[in-house]
């Protein structure tokens, strides 16, 4: 039973997502070859290597919380306007404006690359051993950026802590987790991430498909995987799909908080090569969706996440460690003892149909060639192995 009621779903983000500049709905791609490795009738995989401009889809709910944050503060809508542009000009009046957030890497970037188009200043904190390509980039964006000495929730805690020190108010936190009293930009976030699952659903009708039977979706604190349960568990839809949750082994809070039926911070976290998924807390607005929605959670090893990359590279997918955690999951649940019953409770068999969310691309390129023994530009190009 879910803990929280559920509404019909609001599209109110994929409007907003629409009016931003380079906005277009990202490929689902059809995967044959997996689809038979798997034994299931068709693996289809929601690409978001190029996502707004950036190689994650993490820019869809940064800049829907961070939207949604800008009228909170201002009391009063931002609408109306048709680009980016003329948002910018409406804000103007009210700057100066700085956003705050933490991040393992992509939430961070996306935040700062929005707040740069709105002529926001933005500060990003990021835990000690973030890849200095992933603090490269969010300082690409403009942002200044500062290595917290502890891990996400330390940086998180640090975010938190700056807004609060800014007696003006004008410093605004943009975080993709949520803790008590911190409850509202997290929903935001989760919220716009429902944009992804609503291009799903318009190019599946398109192709004149049906719905899909198992949805498998990374996780770091939830919020993804909360977003999934909102779509797909909505009242009056009917044949709903199930939903698989993945982390990595050693930041696996979400699965160890469900087998502890309580929301859990990880006393034996130890950081994986899927950055995005380094957490040691569940988001709180996200743990009772999650809990309540998921059919399932797995945990997997770095060397099943590369061996996952490698296998998407072969179909042409470029897929960073992250990216890649939804189908090193699912081959680890699909395979093994007691395989056969849990294909049966994931909708996982031979006529059945898989959405693997691959979230991100080579967000860390150097790290992404030294797994994959390629160039991501090579492989996106669907040329040789070099
Ligand atoms: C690429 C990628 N995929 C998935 C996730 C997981 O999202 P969440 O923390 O909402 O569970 C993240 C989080 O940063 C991410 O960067």
């Amino acid at each position: 039973m879910l803990a929280v009621t559920l509404g019909p779903p609001d599209d109110a983000p994929l409007r907003f997502h629409r009016r931003l500049p380079g906005y277009e709905p990202t490929p689902l791609r059809d995967l044959p070859a997996l689809a038979e490795e798997l034994g299931v009738g068709q693996v289809l995989l929601k690409d978001e290597s190029s996502r707004l401009g950036l190689p994650s889809f993490k820019a869809l709910g940064a800049s829907w919380a961070l939207y949604r944050t800008l009228e909170a503060h201002l009391g009063r809508s931002l609408e109306p306007w048709a680009n980016l542009g003329e948002l910018a000009e409406r804000l103007a009046p009210a700057l100066p404006l700085r956003v705050v957030a933490a991040t393992d890497g992509n939430h961070g970037r996306a935040v700062a690359a929005m707040a740069r188009q709105l002529g926001l200043g933005c500060r990003i904190f990021v835990p000690r051993g973030t890849a200095a390509a992933r603090i490269a980039a969010i300082e690409g964006e403009g942002a200044s950026c500062e290595v917290v000495e502890g891990d996400y929730d330390a940086a998180v805690a640090r975010s938190a802590a700056e807004a609060a020190e800014d007696r003006s108010g004008r410093t605004l936190v943009v975080s993709d987790t949520s803790w008590p009293g911190y409850e509202d930009v997290p929903r935001w976030v989760s919220e716009g991430y429902s944009t992804m699952l609503a291009e799903v659903d318009e190019a599946l009708a398109a192709r004149g498909e049906g719905p899909v039977d198992l949805v498998v979706v990374p996780m770091g604190v939830g919020a993804l995987a909360a977003g999934v349960v909102r779509h797909y568990r909505r009242p009056g839809l009917a044949d709903p799909p199930a939903i698989l949750g993945v982390e990595p082994v050693g930041a696996d809070c979400v699965g160890q908080s469900l087998r502890a039926k309580e929301r859990r911070t990880l006393r034996d976290y130890r950081p994986s090569i899927m950055a995005g998924l380094n957490c040691e807390t569940p988001s709180l607005v996200a743990w009772p969706l999650v809990a309540g929605g998921l059919s399932g959670a797995v945990a997997v090893t770095d060397e099943e996440a590369a061996a996952a990359m490698v296998a998407l590279a072969a179909q042409g997918v470029v897929a960073g460690e992250t990216g890649a955690a939804a189908l090193a999951g699912l081959r680890v649940v699909l395979d093994g003892p007691g395989a056969a019953e849990r294909r049966r409770l994931l909708r996982a068999g031979p006529g059945q149909r898989v959405l693997l969310l691959c979230t991100e691309g080579a967000t860390d390129p150097e790290a992404y060639r030294r797994l994959v023994g390629r160039d991501p530009e090579a492989v996106a190009a669907g040329g040789a192995a070099s």
